[in-house]
């Protein structure tokens, strides 16, 4: 079980003035902000960020909407992060979304879905390294 994980508020969530609240619902559960970085993506970035999508019918579009505003970064650690925070930000769809999960209160779509979370320590590891070294 490793401690640490990797977010983005994605650009829907940051548009919509949402990341302060965010932010705080992350802290309040008990993650610490390690490392943390404002940034706007570019095509090339987003397309190598996500290029285990890259066979998927979405990934054009997901790429784009990636990079259609500021995005906010994080590197955070907590005790069991990766499998914490996932519980902490809700299914993919925020339709399927738990009550009180951060995309059942923050997103509008399966794409603007407001946040993402690595969904294993070792893809936490490589997405970190990717935004961070
Ligand atoms: P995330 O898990 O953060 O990273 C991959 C993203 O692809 C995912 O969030 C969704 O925003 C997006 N995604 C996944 N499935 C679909 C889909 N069927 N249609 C559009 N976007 C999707």
């Amino acid at each position: 079980m490793g401690n640490k994980t990797f977010t983005i508020i994605k650009p829907d969530a940051f548009g919509a003035g949402n990341s302060g609240p965010i932010i705080e619902k992350i802290e309040k559960a008990g993650f610490n902000i390690e490392n943390m970085r404002l940034l706007k993506l570019d095509e090339d970035s987003a397309s190598k960020f996500y290029s285990v999508h890259k066979e998927k019918p979405f990934f054009g579009r997901l790429c784009d909407y990636m990079c259609s505003g500021p995005i906010i970064v994080m590197e955070l650690n907590k005790e069991n992060a990766v499998e914490d925070f996932r519980k902490l930000i809700g299914a993919t769809n925020p339709e399927d979304a738990e009550e009180g999960t951060i995309r059942k209160l923050f997103a509008t779509s399966i794409e603007a879905n407001a946040i993402h979370g690595s969904d294993s320590d070792e893809n936490a590891e490589i997405e970190i390294n990717f935004f961070f070294n």
